[in-house]
């Protein structure tokens, strides 16, 4: 099948390389969801580009309009579902332009959505993204779909448009085989898959050399990653080797694949930063076994409590759902305590979201959507004051702060992360350039920034 794809890129120049300006073709690419479909935009720039396509300044000048979509929760398909109300619009008025959607939602619902947006002129899920210019050119009045799942694809040898900046997030791992109960993401990206370490490596090298100084491994359980011979805990050992790449982090772990290997290479290579985005869901064991997680509360403080021993510094953060079928006020509770002995860093707290085709989908909802609003508004508050509590326990604290260009809340401020992936926030001079790694000492903090002075 793949032998093909030059042939597909073709077709797709022959067909759609000029518009009536003689112009090639321009796409606007929208994305939706998390960190991966970020990535997986850049592939499909990418492969775009290669097919002879330029990038629209504004939906408005747009040939093609893709959305690249999330199917996480109700709510995000929700969102694309309005945006494409709008879009069905501006194709009244200009028949000529071309819709797609992209990614999770795509894989998710398929056919339906053809029946809900028949306006639509391809659907593809993420798996068929090298299809694109071949699905562009086809010409007819039936949409091109697409959403066959590839348990090999991995892309690994289309180089993504990377954003410009000092981080690039590159992806290590697809899919995931985990099939929590309550999770889609298995459905819609397939089973799990690494990139080839060698692929994930040449990208390394051509991003320092672009002046990339961070890179954050991507994959849904990115921990669970093995290719051969080298499981996760290697390339990470592989990548730190990498000349110009000066901090390592990837995101997200799963709990039960964080091996002692992994946790000994985190403690003994600097490059690696001591942050860990550690999903728990929940703190309830009878919770976590209806979640189908593979661990108990015990189980992830023991976790924790070995991480924290064995890399000093170590911050920590977390996703939460609350109000998943069955949850009782004790259960809730449970989570409400957990998330006090850990003591996060930061956390993102989600209200159940009941999703077709998940294991938990025929249980349905049991927590009514006030219980459920008022459990994620206390979470969420309970967050914030831990968070501002352990911020401002730094203040006097010295960091070496990656310099990412200038702060958000202008002033001449520049900003950069620290090791723990704190936001901190200081006032610049002028030698100072995005790339360089300066020490600053915390001056003041937030819950969700720190404001320093250089040190
Ligand atoms: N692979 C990651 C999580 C990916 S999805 C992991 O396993 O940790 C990001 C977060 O969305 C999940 O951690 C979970 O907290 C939340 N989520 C997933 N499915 C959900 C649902 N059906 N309703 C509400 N939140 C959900
Ligand atoms: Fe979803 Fe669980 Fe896989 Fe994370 S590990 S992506 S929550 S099924
Ligand atoms: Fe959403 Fe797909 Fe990511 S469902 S969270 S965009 S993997």
């Amino acid at each position: 099948m793949y032998a093909l794809a030059p042939i597909a890129y073709h077709l797709g120049l022959l067909t759609m390389a000029e518009n009536e300006h003689n112009q090639s073709p321009r796409v606007w690419l929208e994305t939706y969801g998390c960190q991966m479909n970020i990535a997986d935009s850049q592939l499909v720039t990418a492969v775009l580009r290669r097919a002879g396509y330029a990038t629209a300044a504004r939906p408005e000048d747009a040939d093609v309009i893709l959305l690249n979509t999330c199917a996480i929760r109700e709510h995000a398909e929700e969102r694309v579902l309005g945006r494409l109300g709008d879009l069905a619009r501006l194709k009244q008025s200009r028949p000529d332009l071309r819709l797609g959607l992209l990614g999770c939602m795509a894989q998710h619902n398929r056919a339906a959505l053809i029946e809900k947006a028949p306006w639509l002129d391809l659907v593809a899920g993420p798996d068929s993204y090298r299809r694109l210019p071949e699905m562009l050119g086809a010409a007819g009045f039936d949409p091109a779909v697409d959403v066959r799942l590839n348990r090999a694809e991995t892309y690994g040898d289309i180089a993504p448009e990377y954003a410009s900046g000092v981080r690039a997030y590159v992806t290590a791992m697809r899919g995931c085989d985990k099939f929590c109960a309550f999770c889609v993401v298995p459905y819609v990206r397939g089973r799990e898959r690494s990139v080839a370490p060698g692929e994930i490596l040449r990208e390394a090298r051509k991003l320092a050399e672009r002046g990339v100084r961070e890179i954050v491994l991507l994959g849904q359980t990115v921990n669970a990653y093995r290719h051969g011979a080298t499981d996760f805990a290697a390339l990470l050992g592989e990548l730190a080797r990498v000349d110009g790449i000066e901090r390592i982090r990837f995101t997200s772990p799963h709990p039960a694949d964080m091996t002692p290997a992994l946790i000994a290479t985190m403690a003994a290579e600097p490059k690696i930063q001591p942050y860990l985005h550690l999903p728990a869901q929940s703190g309830s064991d009878r919770i976590l076994a209806a979640m189908e997680r593979g661990y108990t509360a015990g189980e992830y403080l023991e976790l924790v409590a070995r991480l924290r021993a064995a890399i000093p510094g170590l911050a920590l953060s977390t996703d939460i759902i609350v109000g998943f079928h069955g949850e009782t006020d004790e259960d809730y509770r449970a989570t409400v305590g957990l998330m006090r002995t850990v003591g996060y860093d930061s956390a993102f707290t989600f209200k159940y979201s009941v999703r077709e085709h998940t294991r938990a989908f025929r249980l349905g909802d049991t927590v009514s959507e006030a219980e459920k609003g008022r459990r994620l508004a206390e979470v969420i508050a309970l967050q914030e004051a831990i968070s501002l509590e352990r911020n401002r326990a730094l203040i006097g604290r010295e960091f070496p702060v990656l310099v990412e260009g200038p702060a958000r809340r202008g002033g001449g401020m520049l900003a950069g992360k620290t090791p723990q992936f704190k936001t901190a926030v200081f006032a610049g001079r002028p030698a100072i350039a995005p790339g360089d790694t300066v020490r600053v000492r915390v001056a003041s903090a937030t819950a969700h920034s720190l404001t320093c002075a250089l040190a």
